[in-house]
């Protein structure tokens, strides 16, 4: 059977799902039951000075709902902890003492000063937790008060305060980013010059869930006023695979721990960011939205997995997709697919016909023979696989490659060569133009 303990900067755990710095972790009872519930670590709920923030007495958060009211976004305009520092501190230390084994790191956010990182840390590292999280990307309230993204947005306060902890610190540091920022790699780059061990991604992204009509104000609202909030949930996850994969594959940040966050749900989705890179995972919104015992699905489904592939450890294989991601111009343009439809699985709904006649390449037919049917036109069809995403069965359109022999729409023979748009004649700044050696011989279609 798979082994799923990893050893994160240091910080060991018997798996890698770990709990996100939110209200499932704010207290020991939350964190004890998590802990129970086979949870590997956890990021406790972001501390502050005191005296504690407040926080709104109403709806904090805001959903987008999927047809079947499965949460498919989430978002909230909470703060960090509003629990005082000490009974804080106190829990931490008793739920450490009891779970020697589980990772505790303490998520931190307290102002843009030297002397505060440094008290803050003292303290933390009297309750013998395992490490810390710099909270550099909570994007509403805190922002205002020039903390959480305020920092997290400007590369020069990350490696600042990235420093200062590693400086007053024996525990690793880990920097947490904010998904709302231009160029993803710049603060992990700063995380990195300031010394830091790790980064964490993504913490929530700025937005407004919805409009209430009658109240002519975004929702939620707190007595007819709205704010925009921090979103999470399955939706973000493209957002986050895409920033984990950047840092991965960054040549100053490359090798870089990473604690992958954002949308993740089941095993399938920790693998994809640790396929990319990402050493362990942070959970909140799942865990919020369907209770700590998803764990044991991810557990399981993920040691199921490894040991049909044949990885017996974790790090065989975190960052194994990472040399798959590339720039756009690098795609190999000589490569060709072509719709299939299975006509035995078409309930023939016209849905694929639609969406590539109104908006595509009409490439697949209604009527054929004055029957309906659905059949792909090759001499059309660019492969773009739009018909493959709106058709409502599942593998009912699958998108086969060529392999030697003439695409019908370009006339062109793929047989398997690579050329990229740096090397293509259309591109007026291809330095070595490669020319397709079968242009001559075929001829283009009609
Ligand atoms: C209600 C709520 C409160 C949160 N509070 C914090 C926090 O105090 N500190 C922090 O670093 N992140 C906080 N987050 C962000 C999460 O830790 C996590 O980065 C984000 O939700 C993305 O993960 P998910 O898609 O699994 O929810 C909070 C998220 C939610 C939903
Ligand atoms: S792959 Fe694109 S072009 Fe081809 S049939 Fe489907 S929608 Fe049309
Ligand atoms: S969308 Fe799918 S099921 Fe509907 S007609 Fe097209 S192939 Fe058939």
């Amino acid at each position: 059977m798979a082994d799923l303990s990893v050893d994160f900067v240091g910080i060991k755990a018997p798996n890698p799902f770990w709990l996100a710095s939110a209200p499932p972790t704010d207290k020991a009872y939350n964190v004890e039951r998590a802990f129970r519930a086979g949870w590997g670590g956890v990021v406790w709920k972001t501390l502050g000075e005191d005296p504690p923030v407040v926080n709104v007495s109403g709806p904090r958060y805001g959903a987008i709902h999927g047809p079947d009211r499965r949460v498919i976004g989430f978002n909230n305009i909470e703060l960090i902890t509003d629990r005082p520092l000490e009974v804080n501190l106190r829990e931490i230390k008793e739920v450490k003492r009891k779970w020697r084994d589980r990772a505790m790191v303490v998520s931190l956010m307290v102002p843009c000063t030297e002397e505060s990182w440094k008290a803050i840390l003292a303290r933390v590292e009297e309750t013998e937790a395992d490490g810390v999280e710099l909270n550099f990307g909570c994007p509403h309230g805190m922002s205002e008060r020039g903390m959480g993204s305020a920092v997290g947005q400007v590369p020069e306060y990350v490696e600042m305060v990235a420093r200062w902890c590693k400086q007053h610190t024996r525990m690793p540091v880990i920097v947490k980013l904010t998904p709302n920022v231009g160029d993803i790699r710049k603060p992990a780059e700063a995380a990195k010059r300031g010394g830091a061990d790790a980064v964490s991604l993504i913490n929530t992204v700025n937005s407004i869930m919805h409009v209430d009509l009658d109240a002519m104000s975004p929702w939620p609202h707190t007595g007819g006023k709205g704010t925009h909030g921090g979103m999470c949930g399955p939706a973000v996850k493209p957002i986050a695979l895409n920033m984990t994969a950047e840092i991965a594959r960054s040549e100053v940040t490359r090798g870089m721990p990473i604690s992958g966050i954002g949308g993740i749900e089941t095993w399938k989705d920790a693998a994809e960011f640790m396929a990319l890179g990402a050493g362990t995972v942070q959970v909140c919104t799942a865990a919020m939205v369907y209770g700590f015992k998803i764990v044991e699905e991810m557990k399981s489904g993920l040691s199921d997995w490894m040991d049909q592939k044949g990885y017996s450890r974790v790090s065989d294989f975190v960052g194994r997709a990472v040399p798959n991601v590339t720039d756009w111009q690098y795609l190999n343009l000589d490569y060709a697919v072509k719709a299939s439809i299975d006509q035995d699985a078409c309930i023939k709904c016209g849905r694929c016909h639609i969406a590539c006649e109104d908006t595509s390449h009409q490439a697949i037919t209604n009527m054929v023979d004055g029957v309906r049917k659905f059949e792909v036109i090759e001499e059309e069809c660019v492969g773009c696989n739009l018909c493959a995403v709106v058709c409502p069965v599942e593998n009912c359109i699958t998108m086969v490659p060529l392999e030697n022999e003439v695409d019908k729409r370009t006339g062109r023979m793929v047989d398997g060569s690579y050329r990229n748009w740096t090397q293509h004649p259309n591109n007026p700044m291809a330095k070595e133009p490669v020319a397709y050696d079968t242009d001559a011989a075929l001829e283009p279609a009609e």
